[in-house]
């Protein structure tokens, strides 16, 4: 049995200002006509999975409902944080709620915020992981790397465990976010992939590397999940506050990918990206002859490969090189595209001004 657990309680503060705190941005649709989320739920479809856990926070409850709805999908499986801890004490949550039944699933852990151009690649990719899973090995899907970027987990490919129809390889180390010239070193010398965010595993295989690594995040979660109130509607599933709050705030790849010694990289080449910034979006976005992706009501002139993106007025861009503009209601983004992590600073002093 294999249980989807979407992760869709992230702030998606790099895409600001479309991505907002009461709208993130795996709720809005950013390629193509559904939401990311619906995405993510739409591209299972083909694989022989159980209804989807949909794991976010409190504030999104009736959004994610509905977008869910939307797709036709059944929604009784929307596991709600009263604060988001990150994603170690999220899929820790997700893993006990497995198991409380006497069940052991493997979980399909999936961001609900990615492209995947080539679902039935995808589809093969998960299907070739799920023998290791059920050895108790911890699977991630690993994305070629193709440039120096900081934003992602490095795994550095280890023996070959797979085989030629699958292949799969140990992971021999694990990296979150490493500096620039860490990351081009690992480029360098070919043996690295990017961490795609996307894990195969056994709940109980998952639980006993959170006993082991980090028992603190995991006694907070049996904590919360213990000793929750039932839902009176029974719409939702929630977790104590108190005990929630009390929990340790950690990413999964820190918590446990970096360390332990048992996970497996089955390799992924199926139009992966994560569209974490603009300049993301820009990469997977069709463009025209001068390498502009214009969304919207946009005037350009002699401009280049810039990311335009209008809701209201007309944008008119004249002589610009490798921008992005964003337009809404209420901001305005003009940022060069060589520095869009940046954009987190207007996150961070729009928070501290509010
Ligand atoms: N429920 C819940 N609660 N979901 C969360 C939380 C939380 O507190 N925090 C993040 N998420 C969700 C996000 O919405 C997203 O779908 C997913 O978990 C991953 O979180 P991100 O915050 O987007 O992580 P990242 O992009 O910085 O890094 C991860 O993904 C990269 C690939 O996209 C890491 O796994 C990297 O190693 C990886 O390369
Ligand atoms: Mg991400």
């Amino acid at each position: 049995m294999i249980l989807p657990v979407i992760m869709a309680g992230g702030t998606g503060s790099r895409l600001w200002p479309m991505s907002r705190e009461h709208f993130p941005k795996q709720f809005l649709s950013l390629h193509g006509e559904q939401s990311m989320l619906q995405e993510t739920i739409t591209r299972l479809r083909g694989l022989d999975v159980c209804e989807p856990l949909v794991i976010c926070n409190e504030l999104h409850r009736f959004l994610v409902a509905e977008q869910l709805r939307q797709i036709n999908q059944l929604s009784n499986n929307i596991l709600l944080e009263p604060i988001g801890r990150n994603t170690a004490p999220a899929i820790t949550l997700a893993a006990l709620h497995a198991v409380k039944y006497g069940q052991d699933p493997l979980l399909l852990v999936l961001a609900a915020d990615h492209v995947i151009e080539n679902p039935e690649a995808f589809h093969k990719a998960v299907r070739g992981a799920i023998p290791f899973a059920e050895q108790g090995k911890l699977v991630t899907f690993g994305i070629v790397a193709t440039g120096p970027e900081t934003g992602y987990g490095y795994i550095q490919r280890g023996i070959t465990f797979g085989s030629d129809a699958v292949p799969a390889y140990r992971v021999q180390r694990f990296v979150e976010k490493p500096l620039l010239a860490t990351a081009l070193e690992y480029l360098e010398s070919g043996e690295y992939y990017w961490n795609s965010g996307m894990f195969l595993f056994s709940a109980t295989r998952f639980l006993q590397e959170m006993e082991q690594f980090r028992p603190d995040i995991l006694a907070a979660c049996r904590k919360s999940i213990e000793n929750a109130q039932p839902d009176p509607q029974q719409d939702f599933i929630r977790v104590d506050t108190a005990s929630f709050i009390a929990c340790p705030d950690e990413s999964v790849d820190y918590a446990v990918m970096e360390k332990t010694t048992d996970a497996i990289v089955v390799p992924l080449d199926a139009g992966w990206s994560d569209v974490g910034s603009w300049s993301a979006l820009w990469d997977v976005n069709n463009k025209n002859d001068q390498g502009n992706a214009l969304i919207g009501d946009v005037f350009t002139h002699n401009a280049a490969n810039c990311y335009i993106k209008s809701d209201e007025k007309l944008v008119a861009a004249i002589g610009v090189d490798n921008l992005v503009i964003v337009n809404t209601k209420d901001a305005v983004l003009v940022i060069n595209k060589s520095q869009v992590q940046d954009v987190k600073k207007v996150v961070e002093f729009l928070k501290l001004n509010q």
